[in-house]
């Protein structure tokens, strides 16, 4: 055999230059989109915009609003609002092609922000339904009655497939309506929205103008009077301005928007569980306290050990502000929770946290920097098979624009990062794998901008391919 020629210098740079580049790469972490926008501001939609109006008739029902009323998704929280006068807290439902219709009753109430009175706000559980059954309902019974639909989801169990929706800090601009156009379009239809909190963004207008949660509440009706939405509250929800001597946070969306806290022995609505289909999420509140000894501490202590995975194969977090978050807006605002609690998520085995916050989409590999304790050094998130991935989908398309400033270079634990608006779809197929999307607005309505298949932290330990 001959020696190989000794190699040129051209080749020996060549190669330095592929190695230097390599190892850039392998440093400098995942991927940072160079997809380029088309960058115009974003602005609220007027007053007097199509998806604000109200509906017609006499105390007529509006910003009608579905959410899990109970632990196992056998119950429905049904919410509205009217106007002219309390009317009925009545809801009227039956089982699609069933002649035999059932009532459940509610309550109404309204409450006062500064120089703003709210409309009446109904709140009626529906309880006992049939699983994977189609449902109608109508609301307004005795004056204008409006009539919608949904389907209970199927029994808990850890093989039947479901498919969540991901949006977050939505707000009500001409972004926000693409967003939710996109993802009503989405040929991967989602059957229950994970809403990683900031709902109106109300609290940008003089005095919080409550109105503002109105037109929110009547722009969303097309998808929340139909599938449930899981409520996380995010800093605009808080709500709290000591100026205008509102101190009690978060007033107008308890009041607006319930969650079926109770059940999974929570004292707080900002923080519960539920289990839908093969999934067990967990819903926590950045803007409550979480230091040990609280309440929210405690309750969480107690959850973990509740979470049976041969029942619900998938363990979801859900939270407004990020732990592993690589853009310059709202950076380590999450730090002192994810200290708090980011040893439990891993001994756990958190399959993924959702988050918002960040005006803008990240995804992280699966890591952890849980081996920190001050004195030894090692403060470096590392990549951890027993970890999350933290997805940050903050990009619902809210007034305050995108978030573009991102850190340099793209830390190692960053996967996929993109300033643009979308929405996500995390759609689990069984208790293995589960498949996630997440589609920017500038896209057709079924083209996947990132995508990962998710293998299930308890039943597929193995690391999962990364999809180029
Ligand atoms: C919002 O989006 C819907 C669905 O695409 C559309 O019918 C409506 O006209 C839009 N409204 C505004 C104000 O953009
Ligand atoms: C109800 O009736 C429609 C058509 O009349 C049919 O397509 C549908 O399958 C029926 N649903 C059930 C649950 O029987
Ligand atoms: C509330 O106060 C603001 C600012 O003073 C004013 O513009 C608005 O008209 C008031 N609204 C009501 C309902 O009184
Ligand atoms: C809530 O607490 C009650 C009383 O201790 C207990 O029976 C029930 O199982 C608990 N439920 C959950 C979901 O933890
Ligand atoms: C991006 O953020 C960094 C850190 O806050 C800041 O120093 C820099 O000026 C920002 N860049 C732009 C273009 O705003
Ligand atoms: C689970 O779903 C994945 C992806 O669709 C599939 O490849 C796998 O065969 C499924 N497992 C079982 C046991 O059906
Ligand atoms: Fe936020």
């Amino acid at each position: 055999m001959p020696n190989p020629p000794p190699p040129r210098p051209s080749l020996v740079v060549a190669a330095a230059v592929v190695a230097l580049l390599l190892a850039a790469t392998l440093c400098h972490g995942g991927k940072t989109s160079l997809f380029v926008r088309k960058v115009e501001k974003t602005i609220d939609m007027p007053l007097d915009a199509d998806v604000f109006a109200v509906p017609p008739g006499y105390n007529a029902p509006q910003q009608v609003h579905i959410t899990q009323g109970d632990l196992l998704g056998e119950a429905l929280i049904v919410s509205w609002v009217t106007v002219d006068e309390p009317g009925s807290s009545k809801v009227i439902y039956w089982k699609e092609n069933s002649s035999q219709k059932k009532t459940a009753q509610g309550k109404a109430s309204t409450y006062s922000y500064f120089n703003y009175t709210s409309g009446h706000i109904h709140h009626t559980t529906i309880r006992n339904l049939e699983h994977g059954t189609k449902y109608y309902y109508e609301v307004g019974i005795g004056h204008t009655v409006r009539q919608f639909w949904f389907v209970a989801p199927p029994e808990v169990g850890p093989d039947v497939p479901y498919t969540f929706g991901l949006i977050g800090d939505l707000g009500q601009s001409y972004d926000s309506n693409r967003t939710l156009a996109h993802y009503e379009m989405n040929p991967q239809k989602g059957q229950t929205v994970l809403f990683v909190g900031d709902l109106s963004y109300a609290d940008n207008y003089p005095n919080h103008d409550n109105n503002r949660w109105d037109t929110w509440g009547r722009f969303v009706e097309r998808s929340t009077a139909y599938q449930p939405w899981i409520w996380t509250a995010g800093n605009h929800e808080l709500d709290f301005d000591p100026e205008i001597g509102e101190t009690k946070p978060f007033k107008p969306f308890t009041h607006r928007y319930r969650t079926p806290f109770k059940a999974s022995n929570s004292t707080a609505p900002l923080w519960y569980s539920i289990k839908r289909g093969p999934a067990h999420i967990i819903v926590l509140s950045s803007y409550s306290a979480y230091g040990k000894y609280t309440p929210q501490y405690k309750w969480l202590e107690a959850e973990f050990p509740k979470v049976n995975r041969a029942e619900t194969p998938w363990l979801i977090v859900m939270m407004h502000s990020p732990w592993y978050n690589s853009y310059n807006y709202h950076y380590m605002e999450g730090e002192s929770m994810r200290v708090m609690y980011e040893t439990w998520f891993v001994q756990n085995k958190v399959d993924v946290v959702f988050a918002g916050h960040v005006h803008a989409y990240e995804r992280s590999e699966r890591v952890s920097n849980i081996a920190y304790n001050v004195v030894n050094g090692m403060c470096t998130p590392e990549i951890d098979q027993s970890a999350p991935v933290y997805i940050t989908i903050g990009d619902g398309g809210n007034l305050e624009g995108l978030a573009t400033n991102m850190t340099k270079p793209q830390p190692k634990y960053s996967a996929y990062r993109e300033a643009s608006f979308g929405h996500a779809i995390f759609d689990i197929k069984n208790r293995t794998h589960a498949y996630y999307s997440w589609h920017r607005n500038q896209d057709g309505y079924a083209v996947e901008a990132d995508r990962h298949w998710f293998y299930n932290r308890y039943y597929n330990a193995a690391e999962e391919p990364s999809i180029v």
